[in-house]
């Protein structure tokens, strides 16, 4: 972060200084969990579920904090009192980058793989210069400026992950961090509920590329219709990326898995070919490297030099199609993090690919959340392609997930076991019956569902 006094803060944020003569010097980090704060930190009292961050701005300053950004005055506590933390956060984010004009921000969005697209691009920028971006998931109104304020005067690349769980949501993440970049991966059923159709979310996302300048790149889904469309709503240069759009600017051709489902390609940009390797795995990881890869290219990123950044790049965040073999052979895919009908196919088709080589395939499958009319169909769908699949056995996990087992059973010609699982244990204590050394079980729901206990459990009961 760049050195700021707590009264240019408050100048910053339209706040008030309390007590209006403290001359503290924030330094950064700033912080929502107080036991984060470190000497020269701003703590950001924000309510939670739990606790108000209130409560908790005396241990930030104890633990070295230089004061805090508040809805309220805190007895023996230097603070920026504003009406709004969130609000006075995303604007202290703006003004801290409108100091910093070296600093060139892409932003990121789509329904799937908006994390594990930022990890890439992260990776391949930083050959270029001092890169900033999240950790994990920091995609809203909260995370975003926090990412943004940890940049300073040293940085030239923010790699942004920006969410929408409704219309405007993205438009007021790109005035909190103005983007030159702007991509967008693909218009899905993630949150459907609150979107009502893909169009609303084709109409949410879509802000991103309205947002960009004349100057800026829209780096779109050629592959996904509702993404090329919006082409017609930026002023900006319009780069496409794509699997099986062979006009795409950037494109993958050749594509073959391996026996673990990772992909390699040859990567084609720029007139110029360069073979890749992923480590990740999955071929829904394609896109996203084409995405990240269109984006280091314009930043100035050659294509072999793309590629072999790609090739070394790691999965940075968890629980996104981890692979763990057992000293049993049994693999475990843990993709609990999250979970949406696009995602959990792209996950039966990687665990479709795993299971070939003589691998006998299960999946434990539980509720994909806030899909509100379409959810049944949803679950009665993953379930009729797990079927498909061929899988030897589906555990549907929690009530809300049983119509995975309808949906499968609904497929004629599968003969694998279908269970319904009350909760974790109860799925793991099924599997303990069913596994046998070798197989390969897929774990996946969405993050409210809490499967990564499956997954953890799994592991542990296989340690030697
Ligand atoms: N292009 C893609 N298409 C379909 N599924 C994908 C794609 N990329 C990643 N996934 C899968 O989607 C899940 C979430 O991935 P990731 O965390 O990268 O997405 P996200 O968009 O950041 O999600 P969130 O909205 O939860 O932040 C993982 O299971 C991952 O394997
Ligand atoms: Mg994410």
């Amino acid at each position: 972060m760049i050195p700021l006094t707590l009264a240019e803060i408050a100048a910053l944020t339209g706040g008030t200084l309390v007590p209006a003569d403290t001359g503290a010097l924030v330094t950064g980090p700033v912080v929502i969990d107080s036991r984060r704060a470190t000497d020269g930190a701003l703590f950001a009292a924000l309510p939670g579920e739990h606790a108000d961050g209130h409560d908790y701005a005396p241990a930030a300053v104890a633990a070295g904090a230089a004061g805090v950004l508040a809805a309220r005055p805190v007895p023996g506590v230097p603070a920026v009192v504003v009406p709004d933390v969130t609000v006075a956060l995303g604007a202290l984010a703006r003004a801290v980058l409108a100091r910093l004009p070296a600093a060139a921000v892409t932003g990121i969005t789509g329904s799937s793989g908006k994390t594990s697209t930022k990890d890439l691009t992260a990776q391949l920028v930083e050959h270029l210069g001092p890169t900033i971006a999240p950790e994990g998931s920091f995609n809203n109104e909260i995370g975003l400026p926090l990412t943004v304020l940890r940049a300073d005067a040293a940085t030239r690349f923010l790699v942004l992950e920006m969410s929408a769980r409704g219309i405007g949501h993205i438009a007021a993440l790109c005035e909190i961090a103005p983007p030159r970049i702007g991509a967008v991966l693909n218009v899905g059923r993630a949150h459907a509920g609150e979107f009502g159709s893909l169009d609303a979310v084709a109409k949410a996302k879509g802000e991103l590329p309205e947002a960009l300048p004349a100057g800026g790149v829209a780096v779109l889904n050629a592959d996904d219709p509702r993404v090329v469309a919006m082409a017609a709503r930026t002023a900006a240069r319009v780069v496409t990326f794509g699997v099986r759009d062979t006009s795409a600017a950037v494109r993958a051709e050749d594509i073959r898995l391996d026996d673990l489902g990772r992909a390699s390609f040859r990567l084609l940009m720029h007139d110029v070919a360069a073979p890749v390797t992923l480590r990740l795995h999955g071929a829904h990881h394609v896109p996203n490297a084409l995405a990240a890869a269109a984006i280091a290219g314009e930043l100035g990123m050659g294509t072999p030099a793309v590629a072999a950044a790609l090739n070394a790049a790691t999965a940075r965040s968890k629980r996104r199609m981890e692979l763990h073999e057992r000293p049993d052979g049994v693999l475990v895919v843990n993709d609990s993090y999250n979970a949406n009908p696009d995602s959990a196919r792209a996950a039966i088709e990687a665990l479709r690919h795993l299971a070939q080589g003589g691998r006998r395939g299960f999946a434990v499958l539980g509720h994909m959340a806030e899909l509100g009319d379409i959810a049944d169909d949803s679950h009665a769908e993953i379930g009729r392609l797990a079927a498909q699949a061929g899988v030897a056995g589906l555990i549907a996990v929690g009530e809300e997930a049983l119509p995975v087992l309808m949906g499968a059973r609904a497929e004629t010609g599968w003969h694998g076991t279908a269970i319904a699982a009350p909760d974790a244990l109860g799925a793991v204590a099924a599997l303990d019956n069913l596994l046998q050394p070798g197989d390969v079980v897929l774990v996946k729901a969405s993050k409210s569902a809490g499967l990564w206990e499956v997954a953890d459990r799994l592991l542990a009961e296989g340690a030697p």
